[in-house]
């Protein structure tokens, strides 16, 4: 797919199909997303692909009512920005690990896979933060959810071009 109709036409899918997205195919969007700009190269993004048993952890620590919600998509991934300590390199970090998660769901679209960059409240907790193994340098930004798409989605608004860019002197 053409790289500007990949970015226009990539959607936020809520409904899957059941089949896991392959190792392969994984390891091709995970290698994809360390292309992203990140200053002083610290390669700062992880990513964690849950499992059987890391999906049960994550889903204990949501609680009944929000687990529901992990068995949407056959593969979640977890992405996450490991921290240095010093805050401005951090909000770098973070914001290249953004980059970085968004070229995982690019990827995914490019490849015909449906995405879904999810932030529950379990992402932040201690009990969730436990479950992924999360220790004090390192925060998660998003559950990415990946899988075949099961319905056509209609894109949304986007603000017009000329009220977020201003041409300045
Ligand atoms: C950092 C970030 C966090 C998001 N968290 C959620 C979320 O928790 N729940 C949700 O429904 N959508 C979430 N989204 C998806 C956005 O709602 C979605 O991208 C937006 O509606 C635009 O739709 P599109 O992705 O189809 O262009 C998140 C997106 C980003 C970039």
């Amino acid at each position: 797919m053409e790289l500007e109709e990949a970015i226009r036409t990539r959607r936020t899918h809520k409904a899957y199909g059941a089949d896991p997205v392959d190792r392969a195919t994984l390891e091709e969007l995970l290698e994809l997303a360390r292309w992203a700009p990140n200053h002083h190269l610290t390669n700062p993004w992880r990513f964690r692909v849950l499992g059987p048993r890391s999906l049960a952890a994550l889903k204990e620590a949501a609680g009944p009512e929000a687990a529901a919600k992990f068995d949407r998509a056959p593969t979640l991934i977890v992405a996450s920005v490991a921290l240095s300590g010093d805050p401005e390199q951090d909000a770098e970090d973070r914001d290249a690990t953004a980059v970085a998660a968004y070229l995982v769901l690019l990827g995914a679209h490019g490849r015909g896979l449906a995405g879904y960059w999810r932030t529950p409240a379990v992402l932040r907790s201690p009990e969730g933060r436990g479950a992924l193994g999360l220790g004090d340098d390192e925060v998660a930004l998003g559950l990415l959810h990946l899988g075949p798409a099961r319905q056509e989605q209609r894109p949304p608004e986007r603000s017009p071009v000329e009220t977020v860019v201003s041409f300045l002197d």
